[in-house]
């Protein structure tokens, strides 16, 4: 009888956690991210990339989706942060509409080698089909994130589908070489209405890492009124679209600093950033990369990243609210794990109870600036996505997941 109690007991345990999931929407209060059971959520999670030239998630050639999101479960991990390209919805609007993987896979690689990766997806992930769309790719990716109880924050990575990110790659800021500012707005309204069918999205970052272009050419300045204006129309576009979701907005200098946001600050011609002002201010997240890999003093971190951005979920602060470090990340191959920058950020995140998502998943990626099959050495994965890369690089991970989820 005990034994057929505790049985019961093992069996229905995982049916009534996943019946909560996904308790979405999310709403902000103060520095918190809040379920809409009420509880404190903090996102736990790694960057899945998939807006490089083919523009679908990566690392589908080697293994099935089910099997990559069953290793990110394995973790406890909670979200994946999804990146996307704006040309993808450029072609839906403008070009005769989405187009196939097969069609993507050649146009990137080359017709033979394009063919050849295409049929290993096909193979591992037998569902699709010739005529499965890269938007198709990204709802079964978002469905089995669902299905196994993790949640979506898509982020816009870039406007044309490639490697991310510098100054002269035409992405770096408004009216960059391919950063037409009307078509990131029309796109990241697009995603956000579209993902309204993935119970489990709850979250976009808007861009990923402004940056000041190495060639201003049409760009407009690089500056935070511009950032004021740009993005403020964004957040309210896509707010529109899609009311449920949160909105992260990231800052200047590849996403290092949010510095004027938390406490008002002029931003240029007298416009300030006041949560006040908007309707949707129970939406707003801040988001903060950082990659200061050599870095030999956790004091010195600490005290960039609290000016930088994260005093934003300090009391004192006239716009409280929360910050997540959607980016970081370092070498899996050697001993990094174990060096100052990884283990600062390590203590700091679940010390500020705050929110991350480390860079990055992959593995290897389809093909990396005109390399194809890329070998990622700070993926979590190995190449064939098969295993962790390093043992003893995810055991520091889990440790950091772990505390962060004891909130
Ligand atoms: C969220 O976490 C903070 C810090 O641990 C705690 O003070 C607060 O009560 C929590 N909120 C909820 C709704 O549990």
């Amino acid at each position: 009888m005990y034994f057929n109690c505790l049985l019961l007991g093992l069996a229905t345990l995982p049916s009534l956690i996943n019946a909560a999931f996904p308790n979405a929407p999310f709403v902000t209060s103060g520095q918190w991210i809040h379920d809409s059971a009420g509880s404190n959520f903090t996102y736990v999670g790694v960057n899945w990339p998939g807006a490089a030239d083919v523009m679908i998630p990566e690392g589908l050639q080697y293994q099935s989706i089910a099997n990559i999101v069953s290793k990110i479960k394995s973790l406890k991990m909670n979200v994946v942060r999804l990146t996307f390209a704006i040309e993808m919805v450029d072609d839906i609007k403008d070009n005769g509409g989405d187009v196939t993987v097969q069609k993507a896979f050649t146009k990137a690689l080359g017709a033979t080698n394009g063919e050849k990766v295409w049929q290993q997806v096909l193979k591992n992930n037998p569902t699709f089909s010739t005529s499965t769309t890269r938007v198709q790719v990204f709802d079964a990716v978002a469905s089995e994130l669902s299905k196994q109880g993790i949640y979506v924050h898509l982020d816009n990575h870039m406007s044309k589908g490639a490697w991310c990110c510098g100054g002269s790659d035409g992405n770096a800021w408004f009216g960059d070489q391919y950063f037409d500012a009307t078509k990131w707005k029309r796109g990241v309204t697009w995603i956000a209405e579209h993902g309204k069918s993935w119970p489990n999205l709850v979250s976009i970052g808007l861009r990923n890492e402004f940056r000041k272009p190495d060639s201003t050419g049409s760009s407009l300045a690089y500056t935070w009124s511009v950032w004021y204006d740009q993005v403020i129309a964004a957040a309210n576009s896509v707010n529109a679209a899609n009311p449920n979701i949160l909105i992260f907005l990231s800052g200047l200098d590849y996403d290092t600093k949010v510095t004027p946001l938390p406490y008002a600050d002029d931003l240029g011609s007298g416009k300030k950033f006041r949560l006040t002002d908007y309707k949707y201010a129970n939406k707003l997240v801040l988001e903060l990369h950082n990659y200061q890999n050599s870095a030999t003093d956790c004091g010195s971190m600490e005290g960039g990243l609290w000016d930088n951005g994260f005093r934003a979920t300090g009391e004192k602060a006239t716009n409280r609210m929360p910050v997540v470090l959607t980016e970081f990340g370092f070498s899996q191959s050697g001993t990094d794990y174990t060096k100052t920058y990884a283990t600062c950020i390590k203590k700091l995140m679940p010390q500020w109870k705050t929110g991350w998502t480390v860079w990055v998943l992959s593995g290897s990626y389809y093909i990396r600036s005109g390399t194809q099959d890329f070998d990622e050495s700070w993926g979590l994965l190995n190449k064939q996505w098969s295993d962790w890369r390093s043992s003893a690089a995810i055991g520091a991970l889990k440790e950091m997941i772990d505390a962060s989820l004891k909130g």
